[in-house]
């Protein structure tokens, strides 16, 4: 049943490159363009949209971070991302022009639910994007954007988390293409890199030489930061979360940009840190910048754990450990550097001997607000 593997975790997070791929499957037409059938809300109404509220709890959420920064860049339209369980008691702004997309892996969470129920109340419309067929988000829900991951068994998510970033990519160029505005030629050039994604996947799950002796040797840590920038900072986010809920570790993902706002704060000598690099060929010098965080925490003592670029030299001097993924686009980047985060939790649960599957207190769909 586990094909194989000691866990349902290690599974999935093996299964990511097919869970990628069976989410962009037949999506595009012979000439290219996606064509997202199941999106069956009136293409004015979706033309009319001025502002998009992505709701979701947990990882689903982090996943709808990421789904900002693509969207905002590519369809030029507003988008918030808000807890559900935040969104549903504070009396949003939400209107006939508003869109909200619902993440929800199981479709049954109570608090996205509700969230959902509430937009619909405003004359939102709601698309859910979803991993199980036929469950009750995307049976109310106006339109449903199915993920393709395959049954999740393991609490913690992982593949749903990038088959939920891949189909918020989806969504984000469709309306893109449909909106017809000025990204409109880089669509098809993000699709064929988007199709390249799964053997990238790939290559990082095949290439984590040293994870298990780094787990080991973290056994004992008492806390774990992770700090990430732009598209890095949901994935800091979804780090820290994976080691709290299956490694029982205190662990928390920062933004880069707020180190020197408090956080350094906690850093001395031993604190090990997850720092994910920017692409080199970012905007902004915004490698720059996370580069010059790992050194200001390395001279402060902190064990150093980089996730960075295939070629990107200048993080060598000051990581303790180094992950290496392939060069993509930035947009793109959190289907790759999300991955060894995921082994290296399941790798540190295993070494302190718990069980990856079936964290304490955790079940694997909350069917209560
Ligand atoms: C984290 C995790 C949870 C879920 C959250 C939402 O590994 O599994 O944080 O992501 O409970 O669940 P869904 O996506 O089913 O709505």
């Amino acid at each position: 049943e586990k094909g194989g593997f000691p866990s349902f975790m290690e599974k999935e997070i093996n299964e990511q490159p097919a869970a990628v791929e069976q989410t962009l499957m037949g999506r595009t037409d012979p000439e290219g363009n996606l064509v997202l059938d199941e999106l069956k809300i009136d293409e004015a109404v979706l033309r009319s949209v001025d502002k998009i509220v992505v709701v979701a709890c947990g990882t689903a959420a982090y996943a709808g971070q990421v789904a900002r920064y693509a969207i905002e860049h590519w369809c030029r339209i507003p988008t918030e991302v808000e807890l559900a369980h935040e969104f549903r008691y504070r009396d949003p702004i939400v209107n006939e022009r508003t869109l909200v997309v619902a993440l929800s892996q199981s479709g049954e969470t109570m608090d996205t639910l509700m969230a959902v129920r509430h937009a619909q109340e405003q004359g939102a419309k709601v698309v859910a994007i979803c991993n199980t067929n036929g469950s009750t988000i995307p049976r109310e829900a106006d339109a449903a954007l199915y993920t393709h991951a395959g049954p999740e068994i393991a609490v913690a998510s992982t593949k749903a988390f990038l088959a939920q970033i891949t189909a918020a990519y989806l969504l984000g160029l469709y309306l893109a293409q449909l909106r017809g505005n000025k990204y409109k030629d880089e669509i098809g050039q993000i699709l064929t890199e988007l199709e390249a994604m799964p053997a990238k996947i790939q290559q990082v799950i095949d290439a984590q030489a040293g994870v298990k002796e780094l787990a080991q040797s973290m056994k004992d840590a008492a806390s774990v930061l992770f700090l990430g920038r732009h598209v890095g900072f949901p994935v800091a986010l979804e780090g820290a979360l994976k080691l709290k809920e299956i490694a029982y570790i205190h662990a928390e993902g920062f933004a880069a940009g707020e180190l020197k706002h408090g956080p350094i704060a906690l850093i001395e000598e031993g604190q090990p840190v997850f720092v994910i690099v920017p692409s080199p060929r970012g905007r902004d010098s915004l490698h720059a910048k996370v580069v010059s965080n790992i050194q200001e925490i390395r001279a402060r003592g902190a064990v150093t754990i980089v996730i960075a670029e295939e070629g990107d030299e200048a993080v060598a001097d000051y990581a303790n450990h180094v992950f290496r993924v392939p060069q993509s686009p930035v947009l793109l980047q959190p289907l790759l550097t999300t991955v060894p985060l995921q082994i290296f939790a399941c790798e540190l649960a295993t070494a302190k001997g718990y069980d990856v599957d079936q964290p304490r207190n955790l079940a694997k769909s909350v069917t209560v607000e």
